[in-house]
């Protein structure tokens, strides 16, 4: 199977190596991309409580609004999804990613990651190749990644309060990480989230639903128990050559493993997109998510019975204690995700306490990856997104 997939790669990539157009942002970091479109651009490492060092991207201003001496903008906290990395919020052209649109709008912008990710690859004493680097589910994201990259914005900003925008992963992260650590709500001024995940019962993902088929026996002998799906040499090398020509082969793969239909995205940027997404997690995490496809629960990782006793003291194991969230949420959802449906939302709503005022706006032409990537996101969502940070920004 592998040397048939060799082989066809191969012949297609000698087919199309003339005829391909590299982008220029395809092989570049984070960093490298965003300055090359002229935003100044700093890498920070932030190290958790469990020891993993995470790296954070920081964009202070755009280039046609430096920064005043001593002046301190409001700042904002942006994280990504399930195999995702910070460059998500940069993806697209600089009118169209909320990550440049943010600081052209006079927000200190700090671009978050997480453990197990491109960007999340390093322990104060783990190796990535043990075993034990990757035992860890987006529980421990809630618990350790969460506040780790708000106390380290906060520490560096020197304010009172920042703003939150999360997405997908990153946004069950912020709901998840208020639940269990509800001090942490007076960190913030604005929380923005983008089709959050949370209850997966009532999800349509193609990959989902394949592996919640699967037993733990089966997932670790499939995946292993260390990375899933890691960046891989045959996906860099679909992005490098294929995609620029024939952007039908890549549609797939992402359809595949992000459960989206790519109709709103710019299919000339696909090789980009492709080349940094997935960007990697644990196959602990993907058991943790597909855990949740046979539960109308939002619940912490599954041990089995007896390794719940052990860790929880209760089978099955405890839910996120949402109710305790008390702080008002901007929700944005898309009418077209196959990941975070209707039937997830309402399950998740019917948890939060019904004393606090959410807004829930839903898009409905809209998938998973459309709230970060669609064409049009400049014009229906991201206008309203910095209109919700703004509401509430603080500069002390
Ligand atoms: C991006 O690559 C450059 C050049 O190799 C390197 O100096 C920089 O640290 C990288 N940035 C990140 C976020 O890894
Ligand atoms: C992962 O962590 C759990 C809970 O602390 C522990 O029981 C288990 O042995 C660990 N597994 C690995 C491979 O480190
Ligand atoms: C806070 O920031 C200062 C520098 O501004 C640094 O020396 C200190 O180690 C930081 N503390 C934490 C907990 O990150
Ligand atoms: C689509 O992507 C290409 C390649 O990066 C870029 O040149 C073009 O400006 C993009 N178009 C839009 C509308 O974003």
């Amino acid at each position: 199977m592998e040397k048939k997939l060799i082989i066809l790669l191969i012949t297609i990539t000698v087919t199309f190596l003339t005829k391909s157009q590299v982008d220029p942002d395809i092989n570049l970091n984070i960093t490298q991309v965003v300055r090359r479109h002229g935003y100044p651009c700093t890498n920070h490492k932030v190290i958790t409580e469990d020891g993993y060092i995470i790296q954070m991207q920081h964009i202070p201003h755009g280039p046609n609004n430096p920064l005043r001496e001593g002046e301190q903008r409001p700042a904002v906290y942006l994280q990504h999804g399930v195999v995702d990395s910070s460059f998500t919020w940069f993806m697209c052209q600089p009118y169209e990613s909320l990550g440049y649109i943010l600081a052209d709008a006079g927000f200190d912008v700090w671009a978050g990651n997480v453990r197990g990710n491109i960007y999340g690859m390093e322990h104060v004493h783990l190796s990535p190749d043990s075993d034990a680097f990757w035992n860890f589910s987006f529980q421990e994201m809630m618990i350790y990644d969460f506040p780790a990259n708000t106390e380290y914005i906060l520490n560096q900003t020197k304010l009172s309060q920042i703003s939150y925008v999360g997405h997908s992963q990153g946004g069950g992260m912020l709901l998840g990480g208020l639940s269990l650590l509800p001090e942490m709500q007076d960190k913030f001024s604005s929380i923005v989230l983008l089709a959050p995940a949370s209850y997966e019962e009532h999800q349509s993902s193609i990959l989902l639903e394949v592996l919640a088929t699967l037993d733990t026996a089966e997932f670790l002998e499939m995946f292993g128990y260390q990375d899933f799906l890691p960046q891989t040499w045959w996906l860099k090398l679909i992005a490098d050559t294929i995609c620029a020509a024939w952007p039908s082969i890549c549609e797939n793969v992402l359809f595949l493993i992000t459960g989206t239909d790519p109709g709103n995205l710019n299919q000339t940027r696909m090789p980009v997109i492709i080349n940094h997404t997935p960007a990697g997690t644990s196959t602990k995490n993907m058991m943790h998510w597909s855990q949740l496809v046979f539960t109308n629960r939002w619940q912490m990782f599954d041990y089995g019975k007896q390794g719940n006793i052990e860790m929880y003291g209760v089978d099955p194991p405890p839910e996120f204690p949402a109710e305790r969230i008390t702080h008002p949420i901007s929700f944005y959802f898309g009418g077209k995700d196959s990941l975070v449906t209707q039937a997830n939302w309402e399950m998740l709503f019917a948890k939060l306490s019904p004393d606090v005022d959410h807004e829930v706006t839903v898009i409905d032409k809209y998938e998973h990856m459309d709230m970060l990537w669609a064409l049009d996101a400049y014009k229906i969502l991201n206008p309203n997104v910095v209109a919700d940070l703004k509401k509430n920004q603080k500069t002390n």
